[in-house]
């Protein structure tokens, strides 16, 4: 991935939930420090460890930089320049309307709103939003050779990229409008909403704030009547952030096959909408053990499943006698099944993408990933790694005798 570490360039990690972007995230960070880019990393609400190990533990917005000391002991080399920060939503919202609202009058009147709490809180974009205004001032101030992104956990990746623009319709929307000068609607007051469209926002406002919020969303956008122009004009700026030529997505997915059906769906929107995807990351494609032996001797099947597989021919033509051995055997027998299905999968998702997006494979570390010596370990491999493409062409594990798994065989036979 290293032609993705240039200065001035930002990362942003996209994906479902779980799938390992906030480790991927400070890994490809590590990866563009140890490439010589003073690096800054935003992440969002790292697990306990890792935080540890990048030094946050006081779970600071602003950066801090990884110590000498602390890269020494991990192995790495001291004078890398990688600093750390997690994400603040709060502090980024309030942030916005401290710097767009002026009067400290007005400020306090939206800042105590509780439309405006149920907005940055609820809201299904709002975490991602902050993620992305955090992004913006990162690299507006120019701090970093470059920047790398977590994103908040959510149900589909999409809706991160969508949450700038979803604000700005919010803000902008003729109903909104409306709210706001009630004045218009003479005889109506500020609430007494008519019209369809009107309708529709005040509902989809009312899904935030809660029913009978009316009130408060009319005082929201009362208060921020004077700042919206520009609160819009940044929503906008953030917006076309996400499209600039310097953005470039990343794309993490695990194996499974509901997760690399969702990953192909993403690729191709991001395509459609015209989003800078550069990389794959499946993470978690094998366990270390067979990806490093797959490394180094392609088209070798790894020793450790060869075994498993002539298992079957040694424990004689009837399998096992004794019922624990075969079970032993079936459960390695389904181990091997089950690596070699990840590599079939991976390669028919990789024949699917356009050839400009590039496919990086991250195995799962039997330790997890929990220490900057695992992180480092992560990190080689996501910048040095073979190429995914090669490595799947190359990768070969021969089918079992007979096509089906070791479970199945051994049900067959007590049946
Ligand atoms: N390659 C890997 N090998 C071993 N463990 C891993 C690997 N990648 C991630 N993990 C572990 O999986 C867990 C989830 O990873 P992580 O927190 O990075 O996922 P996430 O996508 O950020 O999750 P969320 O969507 O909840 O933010 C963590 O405990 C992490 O240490
Ligand atoms: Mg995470």
């Amino acid at each position: 991935m290293k032609q993705l570490f240039s200065k001035g360039a930002t990362l942003v990690m996209l994906g479902t939930g779980g799938v390992g972007k906030t480790t991927i995230a400070a890994a490809l960070a590590l990866a563009a420090a140890e490439s010589g880019l003073d690096t800054g990393v935003i992440t969002v609400d790292p697990a306990r460890r890792l935080r540890d190990a990048l030094g946050l533990e006081r779970l600071s917005a602003r950066p801090t930089r990884l110590d000498a000391r602390r890269l020494r002991r991990a192995g790495l080399a001291p004078d890398l320049r990688l600093s750390a920060m997690v994400l603040d939503v709060k502090g980024a919202w309030d942030g916005l309307i401290e710097r767009f609202v002026k009067s400290p009058e007005t400020r306090r009147r939206v800042l105590e709103n509780s439309f405006y709490r149920a907005l940055t809180e609820q809201f299904a974009g709002a975490e991602a939003y902050a993620a992305l205004e955090q992004l913006y001032d990162l690299h507006a101030s120019g701090r970093f050779d470059l920047e790398v992104v977590d994103t908040p956990p959510a149900a589909h990746a999409f809706e991160f990229l969508e949450a700038p623009a979803h604000l700005v319709r919010l803000l902008d929307s003729q109903g909104v409008r409306w709210l706001v000068a009630p004045s218009a609607a003479a005889g109506r007051g500020l609430l007494g909403l008519a019209g369809r469209a009107a309708q529709f926002v005040a509902s989809q406002l009312e899904r935030f704030a809660g029913a009978g919020a009316l009130a408060a969303i009319g005082e929201f956008f009362a208060a921020l009547a004077g700042a919206a122009g520009s609160i819009g004009d940044q929503f906008r700026k953030v917006e076309g952030m996400l499209h600039a030529p310097t953005t470039n997505f990343v794309l993490v997915t695990t194996p499974e096959a509901d997760r690399l059906i969702e990953a192909r769906a993403l690729v191709e929107r991001m395509a459609r909408e015209g989003f800078r995807l550069r990389a794959i990351v499946i993470n978690r494609f094998l366990d270390e053990r067979t990806y490093r032996a797959l490394a180094e001797a392609p088209r070798r099947e790894p020793p450790h499943l060869r075994k498993i597989a002539t298992l079957r021919a040694a424990l004689g033509p009837d399998g096992a006698d004794d019922s624990r051995v075969a079970d032993l055997a079936a459960y390695l027998e389904d181990y091997r099944a089950d690596q070699r299905a990840i590599i079939e999968r991976v390669s028919a998702f990789a024949r699917t993408l356009p050839a400009r997006v590039e496919l990086v494979l991250a195995p799962e570390l039997e330790a997890g990933v929990r220490d900057l010596g695992a992180l480092g370990r992560i990190a080689a491999m996501l910048a040095d790694g073979i190429a995914g493409r090669r490595f799947l062409a190359d990768a070969k594990i021969a089918a079992a005798g007979g096509d089906t798994s070791g479970r199945k065989r051994l049900a067959a036979r007590r049946a």
